[in-house]
């Protein structure tokens, strides 16, 4: 078999892996100029200031505590270069004007925050964003986030969180876009523009590209526990959403807290040396997570502060998170010869670039004023709306029980999120307020103001999963209540429930579950939510099931027995009007799942690019490799229903054999076959089927989301051309783009039939 090796430099795949990549924004000269002029007027002191970033927060859990004046202090020392989770932009401009007119150098503090989904408008969270299936949503609401937090002063959010998630057991899958890198290497892109402007139309944000990397692989799902990922899978999965945020032109890269391999990442040469700067070309620099560089004695990795201080900046991390270790130790290594004055400038020059390219030496301050705020965020909550319609996915519709019609007399709102505000706006989401955010129950009484809306919770979510964070990620967890109570709030649902025409259960996890340390090692429907929705079926009411959680939850009873179910994630601010509008039609989902959904917990991880193995699973002799469970997923990665119907027909190719360097396009034509204007996504997968390594069953290589009217037909057209057939072999240790045969499949989600085949010859 005749193979070709494509021996390109690295940089030169990036572009060819990221297809529609723009280049990196250059670093302007004047911005390094100017930051090699100021090093050297800096002391060493000053140098290792701008690599520090203190916590600017109360954290009772660590002891954490806010000290005005001693940060004052800091300030006029010049021994802070950033300070993070400081929101306050009287604080902020307080702060700033110390740095810039009591500090020797005048150098501008850089502040930084997690504006993950929003800032005081929250937008979906980002599983939501991707759930969109469209880029240019994200793009917008990142946009509109940095707006608002750049009110407030801040320049910087460590956002986009990139890390592949194949396992819902880990909490942080809601921070990422799924389990596939062509659909997160989209939205990394998207992300970037949308926090950092265009090269061409540059704002003055910084986007983090987190956490690098492979950080969504921790084993058991168990947060922060050991990942371990061969070269292969790390080039081919984990690290593309990486390389087209770089390649977008993000100014920072988050380091990530976890062994990679049995080497903390934060401290990891190869990482984020030979990967990140060589092979990737990030320009920018490297802030660690939080403490993740102090971590490195607790990690059993650095020996003492002092080791952990040398590890770290010797693999490359600029800034310090957190941990002071920077602060405290890196003068004696200096002083004993262990790191260079060189090494420093090193470390330091990204940092004072990145200030210079934000223009923060010019305009320091945060300069909101109360009246362009108020303007600026009644506009905000319009497209925070819309964002949320087009995340929600439709999972069933049995009898097309939706969209509900806008006369129905009496509706039972019933479960504990069903009147939540502050869980709707999702986790992450410090600044906006829980009293901004609209829960199910006003959003759909304020859409039927005709209807009897009535609302009972019936159950709670209570104290089963306490968080050192409660109160602080989402609204306090409820104490639970007595068994008497218990048993009067479940009749009392019952009661309404038996009352009403159509029930709306509002279902799911509180936002805290699905955080930072938030691992399950179940997907059930927390408490006795189960019961309820059992309970509430046995009257024979019609039911809608919104599902509130980022995570797959365990719906295989529900599946069978709740005609209408739609994954809702957290939509933001604007959550219940947002579901409103679904529910009676003034919009139509059209989200699509961005990780597979699966059956039961014993099945993960379960993802659809998985390779055929020698017994594939539609073997006729052998379907199953569970006793007690099918293979295939409850729902499948890129699936997703709505109001209308399409028909994806007529997959043409261009060429049935192209050369190994060749193009072919694949062109179909999609068609709204319904009733009602709606959008579809369109898929494209790609499978090789043999090379110098096994590939994926199915690869997502193209995607689109349209609307069309009723009746209304359009043609879309994917390329796959080289960019998409090259993956990282094993078998050759770099990139190749083989001869091969290969089979393409285009339809609306990873279990597309519509297929055709192409040869790829020498
Ligand atoms: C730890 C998290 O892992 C990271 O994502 C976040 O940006 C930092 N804390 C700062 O909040």
């Amino acid at each position: 078999m005749a193979k070709l090796r494509v021996c390109l430099c690295f940089s030169v795949i990036g572009l060819l892996l990221s297809g529609t990549a723009e280049a990196q924004a250059p670093i302007s000269r004047n911005d390094t100029d100017r930051a090699n002029a100021l090093l050297k007027e800096m002391t060493t002191e000053e140098k290792i200031g701008q690599l520090n970033q203190p916590f600017y927060l109360k954290l009772p859990i660590t002891g954490m505590k806010i000290d005005p004046v001693a940060y004052e202090d800091r300030v006029r020392r010049g021994e802070v270069g950033s300070f993070l989770f400081l929101t306050d932009p009287k604080e902020i401009n307080r702060l700033q004007k110390i740095a810039m007119t009591e500090q020797r150098l005048h150098i501008p503090i850089l502040f930084g925050f997690d504006v993950i989904h929003g800032f005081d408008t929250e937008f979906p969270v980002p599983l939501a964003m991707a759930a969109s299936w469209d880029p240019a949503m994200a793009e917008q609401a990142q946009g509109i986030a940095a707006e608002e937090a750049a009110h407030a002063g801040l320049r910087w959010s460590f956002a986009p969180m990139l890390d592949i998630a194949r396992d819902p057991r880990w909490g942080r899958i809601s921070e990422g876009a799924g389990e596939d890198p062509y659909l997160g290497a989209a939205m990394a892109r998207a992300q970037v523009r949308g926090f950092q402007g265009t090269p061409e139309n540059p704002r003055p944000f910084m986007a983090t590209l987190k956490h690098f990397a492979g950080y969504g692989a921790a084993e058991g799902g168990r947060d922060y526990d050991a990942v371990y990922i061969p070269e292969e899978r790390m080039q081919n999965v984990y690290l593309p959403p990486f390389r087209a945020g770089v390649e977008a032109g993000a100014d920072t890269v988050m380091s990530a807290y976890m062994d990679l391999n049995d080497v903390p990442a934060s401290g990891n040469i190869h990482l984020l040396r030979d990967i990140l700067r060589t092979e990737l070309g990030f320009k920018g620099f490297v802030v660690s997570d939080a403490f993740a560089v102090g971590s490195l004695v607790t990690q059993g990795f650095a020996r003492d502060s002092t080791d952990a201080a040398l590890r770290g900046a010797t693999a490359g991390v600029n800034m310090d998170m957190g941990s002071a270790t920077y602060l405290e130790r890196m003068k004696s290594l200096l002083d004993q010869g262990q790191l260079t004055l060189t090494q420093l400038d090193d470390l330091v020059r990204p940092i004072l670039v990145a200030k210079y390219r934000l223009g923060l030496f010019e305009n320091p301050y945060a300069d909101a004023t109360e009246q362009t705020h108020a303007e600026m965020l009644a506009k905000h909550r319009q497209i925070a709306r819309v964002a949320a319609t087009r995340s929600v996915v439709l999972l069933r519709n049995e009898g097309d029980l939706l969209p509900l019609a806008k006369t129905t007399k009496r509706i039972a709102v019933i479960g504990p999120l069903g009147n939540s505000k502050g869980d709707m706006n999702g986790p992450w989401s410090l600044t906006a307020k829980a009293e901004d955010a609209v829960s199910v129950f006003e959003g759909i009484r304020a859409k039927l103001p005709g209807s009897q809306v009535a609302y009972a919770g019936g159950v709670q979510i209570a104290k089963a999963f306490p968080s050192s964070f409660d109160g602080l990620i989402g609204p306090k967890i409820q104490t639970p209540w007595t068994p008497e109570e218990a048993d009067r709030q479940m009749k009392s649902a019952l009661q309404l429930a038996g009352k009403s025409d159509v029930v709306i259960m509002a279902l799911g996890e509180l936002t805290i579950m699905d955080f930072e340390y938030s691992s399950r090692s179940s997907l059930s429907l927390p408490g006795k939510q189960q019961e309820l929705l059992e309970k509430i079926q046995a009257l024979g009411k019609p039911i809608v099931l919104l599902l509130f959680s980022t995570r797959p939850l365990d719906l295989s009873w529900a599946s069978e027995h709740i005609p209408a179910i739609m994954d809702c994630y957290f939509g933001g601010t604007e959550t219940g009007n947002a579901v409103a509008d679904l529910l009676v039609g003034d919009a139509v989902p059209g989200g699509k799942l961005p990780v597979t959904w699966p059956r039961a917990v014993g099945q993960i991880p379960i993802y659809y690019a998985h390779t055929t193995s020698h017994k594939p699973y539609d073997s006729p002799e052998f379907t199953s490799r569970y006793w007690d469970a099918p293979t295939s997923p409850l729902y499948p990665f890129g699936y997703g229903l709505s109001y209308s119907t399409f028909s994806i027909s007529d997959l043409r190719l261009s060429t049935k054999t192209a050369p190994l360097d060749g193009s072919i396009t694949a062109t179909v034509t999609v068609a709204n076959t319904g009733a009602r204007a709606a959008d579809e996504v369109v898929q494209i997968y790609l499978h090789q089927r043999f090379g110098s390594a096994s590939r994926p069953v199915r690869e997502l290589k193209g995607f689109r989301r349209v609307t069309l009217q009723p009746g209304q037909k359009q043609e879309i057209s994917f390329t796959v051309g080289p960019a998409e057939r090259t993956y990282w072999s094993a078998a050759k240790n770099g990139w190749v783009a083989e001869s091969s045969n290969f089979d393409v499949w285009v339809g609306n989600s990873s279990t597309a039939t519509l297929h055709e085949s192409f040869s790829v010859v020498q």
